[in-house]
């Protein structure tokens, strides 16, 4: 038997929990006004080299790569900034009217990671990237709209941590502090951290190898080496945040793996009794020379990527899973005449909005009872050769206990008029959109 590739997995029981967090990014976003983009699941592999950075883990360790029949260097994207970018300078999005321009996106990444709980090698990432503003505010929305998102699922226990490491000449001044920092100790630091202390130190701080070597003991500070301007904006972000009731941590060992931040840099993380090891659920921040870098004009932009498959299991944890959803009604089959009746009754009701599913197969009538329990249908309607006859359809609400006898003509309506009666909470209400 061919199994599942390892790293990827099918989305079977926890379908409705996606398909709730995918509702609730849709409703939020329209909140902060953001629009979808959609972009490819896979780019020229240099796109990825000079936006994530080749020194980056992802890059040089992670990605999947391949040549197409023409020859061509492609990748599987392993995060969408990259992609989002391209496509505005590609598109000269830069050019219409809005400003900021505010996208979001939701779909598939692939890195080649060791899986464990809650790291995959594909995996779905919902993102947001905002073009076109230097303010602090502008963070300050994007931070919210992550924050917002998590509350909307109502997971508690989050933490924001956040950091700066400001533009190029702050950037510049942090890295040579750096280089300083380590330089005692770069003999004893794994291949790869020598590695970067030459070709990007900032790197250094990702690794995974050397996290309890006592060079990383007293680290300088990214937020002690900003230049004044770079310094305001972070300031007036953290005002900004507060004045917004979103609390934060200012986490000074805080550069995120990907090189094109500059200035704020923020992730999320829940409890590690809900997630594990692998409790970063968002991660994001300020990128002001990406567009740049890769050939459009000047812009500045900032953005966040959430892990959307940690979310579902940080939800399930919290016992905050979505159960699979009810249907109003479930018909009961009697008969080869009963089930054309049935399928032509179940059309005209799905037309209208309801919910409705039947027996397939022939059972008996305590076996399709038995169906309509396991789908927790509001109704069951019971057709016989009898009811086809006399053009009628018997209806048992399951919730009210009653039962009635109507003519099939009335079937949707009554229904409808039963579900509208406002005897449902509105949690009920959502289920069948009748609200
Ligand atoms: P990232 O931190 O690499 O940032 O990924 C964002 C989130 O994706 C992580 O916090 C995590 O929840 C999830 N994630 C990453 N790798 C895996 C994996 N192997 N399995 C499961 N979940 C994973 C970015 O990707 C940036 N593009 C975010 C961004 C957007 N920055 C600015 N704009």
């Amino acid at each position: 038997m061919i199994q599942k590739v390892k790293g990827t997995m099918d989305i079977t029981d926890a379908i409705e929990t996606y398909q709730r967090i995918e509702k609730t990014i849709q409703t939020v976003s329209r909140l902060f006004h953001y629009r979808e983009i959609r972009t490819p699941h896979f780019e020229l592999s240099e796109l990825f080299h000079r936006s994530v950075g080749s020194d980056s883990d992802i890059v040089s360790k992670e990605t999947y790569d391949f040549k197409d029949r023409g020859g061509r260097d492609n990748t599987l994207r392993p995060e969408g900034t990259a992609g989002v970018v391209r496509a505005y300078i590609e598109n000269k999005l830069y050019a219409q009217p809005a400003i900021p321009q505010k996208y979001y996106y939701y779909g598939s990444m692939f890195r080649y990671e060791r899986p464990q709980k809650g790291r995959f090698r594909e995996f779905r990432q919902f993102g947001v990237e905002v073009f076109g503003s230097h303010l602090p505010a502008i963070d300050a929305e994007v931070i919210a709209y992550a924050v917002t998102l998590l509350k909307a699922l109502k997971l508690k226990d989050v933490k924001v941590h956040l950091n700066s490491l400001g533009d190029e000449d702050s950037k510049r001044a942090y890295k040579s502090v750096l280089k300083k920092h380590f330089e005692p100790h770069i003999d004893t630091l794994c291949h790869d951290c020598r590695r970067r202390y030459t070709d990007n130190p900032l790197r250094i701080l990702d690794c995974k190898v050397d996290r309890n070597h006592s060079a990383f003991e007293h680290l300088p500070h990214a937020i002690d080496y900003l230049v004044d301007a770079d310094k305001t904006h972070f300031e007036t972000l953290l005002n900004t945040l507060d004045s917004m009731n979103i609390a934060y941590v200012v986490d000074h060992q805080l550069v995120r793996g990907l090189d094109y931040y500059t200035h704020t840099v923020f992730e999320i993380k829940v409890s590690e009794s809900l997630l594990g090891s692998q409790n970063t659920i968002c991660g994001g921040g300020r990128y002001n020379r990406l567009v740049r870098d890769l050939g459009g004009p000047d812009t500045p932009a900032v953005g966040f990527g959430f892990g959307i498959d940690r979310l579902v299991i940080a939800l399930d944890a919290a016992e905050l899973t979505a159960k699979p959803s009810s249907i109003h009604a479930y018909f009961i089959i009697m008969g080869a005449k009963a089930r054309v009746r049935a399928m032509q009754l179940m059309q005209q009701c799905r037309l209208m909005g309801l919910m409705c599913d039947a027996d397939y197969g022939d059972r008996s009538m305590k076996a399709q009872f038995k169906q309509s329990v396991f789908h927790d249908a509001r109704f069951v309607v019971i057709i016989g050769d009898n009811e086809v006859d006399q053009d009628i359809v018997q209806i048992k609400d399951q919730q009210q206990n009653k039962e009635e006898t109507v003519p099939s003509s009335a079937l949707a309506h009554t229904l409808i008029d039963h579900l509208t009666q406002n005897q449902y909470s509105c949690e009920d209400c959502e289920k069948g959109d009748q609200s």
